[in-house]
This record gives structure tokens, sequence and C-alpha cells, in this order.
């Protein structure tokens, strides 16, 4: 880019602003100075050729330099040893150099410039003083509110009873079935079929037989109940995954029979030592490492890392701890009364009371959702990770730069989204299924299992949960079509930020008119 600045009429010259790093020159040339009464400088020597002569740039004086963003700045200091030279008509008094030049704003975009890190602090201090207002404003209005011991009666209705507990013990009954299916098959004493009969059996009793507990034990509590199921539904998924790969060590098995010239072959080096092969694999050791691993994938080789690091596991350690408390204190302090004075509105079907009330929830829930996020994806799985030596730790990508709602779902969770694409999306296509009706049944399965950890505890079927994974498919239909780059960044959190609410405030309404309200309208 030349410099196009002294075509005719009045010129101001400055020498650059950055004395030591770009070039020599002493205070003298840093002062701008007005160019002659005519308003035009005399031509420095030697003086440019062309305006938009691109091929002087960086070897004579009207040399532009990039500044650190990428554009570019005026002449530099290399006027010096024009200043040196006794003759020089620049040592004539207000005579120096070009002060203005073509340039951008920096806010254009054309300008290039890109470093926003000054703008960003500020968002961070912003947020820090408003929240410290809303902090001070809660405390005011509802003085503390946190209550660790209430934390408990949220699991426990009665000391002496822990059905909840008791039902992840149980869980292992599960586990153990499907591992003697296993064994059997292995062994040839069970065929496909009759095997297939078994794990069905055995995978819809579990998630059959948590749900009737919690629907018909009156001492089970809906927190201690979610507990419960979540287990239970991670079992699930797991053991459909040892199931499958079992299942493909077999047939892989069978094959190499049928291949005897291959069977022979044997892998070599260190590594194969270490390794694992089927059935080998099918011991107890192996399956609760698999279940207490933090993935839903089972295969028989995990990569493993070298040793535990006490001082990563430490700090985890910590970070769980800490950020279970502030949870727990923020839907305390700020959630629960949040929920609480949105009932009114609900009631009168004030819309415009709703509607406040539902972008006032929208902030602490998301942020104690961004809090759960690192909890649990970082803090919890690594400390997990770490102490079991497991070693793939991509436990989730950058779901935040999220332009679209797949990526968001490709990105967010990656435990549950390996395992989609391993046990149901890709066998769907394998079967001939067309990507849509396979990412539909996927996301019908989801919805299912969301509503199933939400319906059930509170003893209410709403579908709201249901229905919110189920409109992920449009909406990431109406994001990709409508919105591209940073807007559809902002749509996918705002779908975040205002979806969650939505869902909270609808389940937590219907819950209070259930439990609140009917026994008082039956008296
Ligand atoms: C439905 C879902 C699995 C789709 O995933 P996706 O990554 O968008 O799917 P894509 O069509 O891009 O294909 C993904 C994979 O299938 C493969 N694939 C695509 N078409 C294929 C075909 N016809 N045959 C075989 N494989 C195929 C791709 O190569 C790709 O493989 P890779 O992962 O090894 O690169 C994903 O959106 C998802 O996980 N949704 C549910 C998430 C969820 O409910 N999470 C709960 C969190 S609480």
């Amino acid at each position: 880019m030349g410099d196009r600045g002294g075509a005719g009429g009045s010129r101001r010259r400055r020498t650059a602003s950055r004395p030591s790093s770009q070039g020599g020159g002493g205070p003298a040339e840093e002062e701008v100075r007005d160019v002659g009464p005519g308003g035009d400088a005399p031509a420095p020597a030697p003086a440019p050729k062309d305006e938009n002569r691109d091929s002087d740039v960086g070897s004579g004086p009207w040399d532009l330099r990039k500044t650190r963003h990428g554009g570019r700045i005026g002449p530099e200091r290399t006027s010096v040893p024009l200043l040196r030279t006794p003759l020089s008509p620049l040592l004539l008094p207000g005579v120096l150099k070009r002060c203005h030049r073509l340039q951008d704003s920096l806010f254009s975009s054309d300008s290039g410039f890109s470093n926003y890190r000054g703008i960003l602090n500020w968002c961070v201090v912003m947020l820090i003083l408003s929240n410290a207002r809303l902090f001070l404003e809660n405390l005011i209005k509802y003085g503390i509110l946190v209550d660790p011991i209430q934390v408990v009666s949220l699991f426990l209705k009665d000391p002496y009873s822990w059905p909840a507990l008791c039902l992840v013990i149980v869980a292992n009954v599960f586990a153990v079935a499907a591992f003697q299916v296993e064994k059997r098959l292995a062994a040839g004493a069970l065929t496909e079929q009759a095997g297939l009969l078994l794990h069905v059996v055995n995978l819809a009793t579990i998630l059959c037989f948590p749900a009737a507990v919690a629907l018909l034990l009156e001492s089970i509590t809906p927190v201690g109940s979610v507990l419960a199921l979540t287990v239970h539904t991670i079992l699930f998924l797991k053991l459909v995954s040892y199931r499958d790969v079992n299942l493909w060590c077999r047939e892989r098995r069978g094959k190499a029979k049928a291949k005897p010239a291959s069977a022979g072959k044997k892998a070599n080096g260190a590594a194969a030592q270490h390794t694992v092969s089927y059935p080998d694999n099918l011991t107890y050791r192996d399956l609760y490492y698999f279940l207490l691993a933090p993935t839903l994938c089972y295969e028989l080789n995990f990569p493993r890392s070298p040793r535990i690091r006490k001082r990563f596991l430490l700090r985890r350690l910590l970070e769980m701890l800490f950020l279970t408390q502030l949870q727990v204190g923020l839907i305390q302090q700020w959630m629960v009364p949040t929920i609480q004075n949105s009932m009114k509105p609900f009631k009168d079907m004030d819309y415009s009371r709703i509607i406040e009330r539902l972008l006032k929830l929208a902030v602490p829930n998301h942020l104690i959702w961004l809090i759960f996020f690192y909890w649990f994806f970082h803090s919890c799985m690594n400390a997990v990770a770490e102490l079991m030596q497991f070693g793939d730790r991509e436990f989730y990508r950058d779901w935040w730069n999220s332009e679209s709602v797949t990526y968001f779902w490709q990105n967010w969770n990656i435990p549950v989204h390996k395992w989609c694409l391993r046990h149901f999306y890709k066998p769907m296509l394998r079967r001939g299924s067309s990507k849509w009706v396979a990412s539909t049944g996927v996301f019908f399965a989801s919805a299912f299992f969301h509503e199933y950890l939400v319906s059930i505890p509170l003893h209410m079927f709403r579908l709201w949960a249901f229905t919110g994974m189920m409109a992920q498919i449009p909406l990431a239909w109406i994001v990709s079509r409508f919105f591209q780059g940073n807007y559809g960044n902002a749509a996918v959190w705002l779908t975040l930020i205002i979806g969650q609410p939505v869902a909270v405030l609808m389940y937590v309404h219907d819950y209070y008119v259930l439990n609140y309200e009917a026994p008082v309208a039956g008296a």
C-alpha cells in the first residue's frame, strides 16, 4: 500500500512514535512540525517516486511499516540519515515529516485490526461490577440463604433409609449379568440369538427397575432418584457398548478362523505384549475398569497414561470441592428465590412479568450451567481419569465457538457424542438409513433419556425436556440457514442462555401446581 497523502495541498509530517525499537533518532525527531506557510513541504530527499509504489515499501524514508495488528504506520525514522546531512532541507525549521496518510479507523473492518483484548477485559470488569451489585442486592433482600445441611435433605428423607445408594449398589447385579452372558457367548455355550435376548432383557431391566423404585418408593427424594437413574443410564450405555464390542470381536474371530493364512500372523514389538485380545478381556477387572473409567465406549485396550500426576490430581480434587460448594451456594442463594418469585406471574398469566422473570433466571441458570460444565467435564472427569491412568482426556471440545447447533452437539459432551456415533448413528447408516433419519433417531433417544432423568424423579410427565431435545433438529436447520459466523455463534449462545431457563421454569411451575396448589384446590 503506498502513501497517498502527499498529493497537493497542505501536508504535515511526523516521525515514528516508537523511539528505540524501530530505528534510531533523538527527541528532535519526535515532534510534529508544520510544513511551510505555503502549505507545501519541500520534498525530502529522496522524494517518493510514486504514490502507490509497493516496491519501495521498507526501503526508503516513506517506508510504511506493519503495526502489531497488521495495519501500517506512517513514515519511520528512516529520516535519520537525512537529519545528519548538513545541507538537508529537513533541517529547515518547521519541516520534518508528513503526519497524515491514507488509513482506516480501527473499528472499520478494512483496517484489519483484531486486537480487542482490552475490550474483553472491560467486559470482564463490567461483568464483575454488575454481578457484585446483584450479589449485594440479593444479600440485602434475602439475607444468607446458603445452608449446606439442607443439601443432605435433598438426598435423604430419613437418615436410616438410603434407597438411592441401595439402587446404585444393586446396579452391580446387571453388570455381572452382562458379563456372564458375554462369558458364555465367548465359550460358545450360548447362541448369538439367546445372548441378544438375555442382553435385551438385562438392559430393559436396568432402565425399568430403578424407574419403578423411584416411582413407588415414598422414601426416595427427587435428587436421590436423579442420582440413581443417572448411574443406571450410564450403566445402560456402557453395557450396550460392552456387548457391541465383544460381538464385533467374535465376528472378527470368526472371519480370522475362516482365513487361516492370516490367523498365524502375530503383532510384533513390545506394544503387542501389553495388549489384550478377545476373549482374554472378559475378566471382572477389565469390566470394572471400564465401568469406572470416564468413557461410555468400551475398548479392549484403552490408552493409558504412564503415571498418576499428584499435583494435577490435587488441583482437580480442589476444584471439585470448591465448585461443588459454589454451585450449591448459587442455587440456594440466587436461583431458588428467583424461581419462587416467578410463581405468581405464572399464576396470574402476566406475560410481561413472566418474560422478566425468565430473563432474570437466565443469568444464574447460565452461570451455574457453565460452572457445572467445568466441574463435571474438566475437574471430575480428569480426576477420575488421572486416578485410573486413563489416557484419553478429550471430554469436550471447543463448543463455545459453535457457529451452528450441529457443531455444539458434536463438541460439548464428547463421551455421549462418541457413543451416539459408534453405537447408534453409524450402525444406522450402515443399515441403509439416511443421515437425517439416523440423526433424528439419535436425538429421539437422547430426548427419551433427558425426559427419563427428569420426569420420573419429579413424578410428572410433561415432555418439556423431550420437546427441548427434539427441537434441536429444526433449530439446527434454522440457525444454519439464517445465521453464519459470529451471528451463528450468538444464536447458539442465545438458545443455550434462554432455552434452559424456559425448561426449568416449565418444570418448576408444573411441579409447584401439582404439589402445592392441587391439594389446596381439592381442600
Ligand atoms: C446425531 C449426531 C451423532 C450426528 O453427529 P455428526 O458428527 O453431526 O454426524 P456426521 O454426519 O457429521 O458424521 C459423523 C461420522 O459419521 C461418518 N459417516 C457419515 N456418513 C456415513 C456413512 N454413510 N456411513 C458410515 N459412516 C458415515 C462420518 O465420516 C463421521 O465419522 P468420524 O466421526 O469418524 O469423522 C450428533 O449430532 C449427536 O451426537 N447428537 C446427539 C448429542 C446428544 O444428545 N448429546 C447429549 C448431551 S447431554
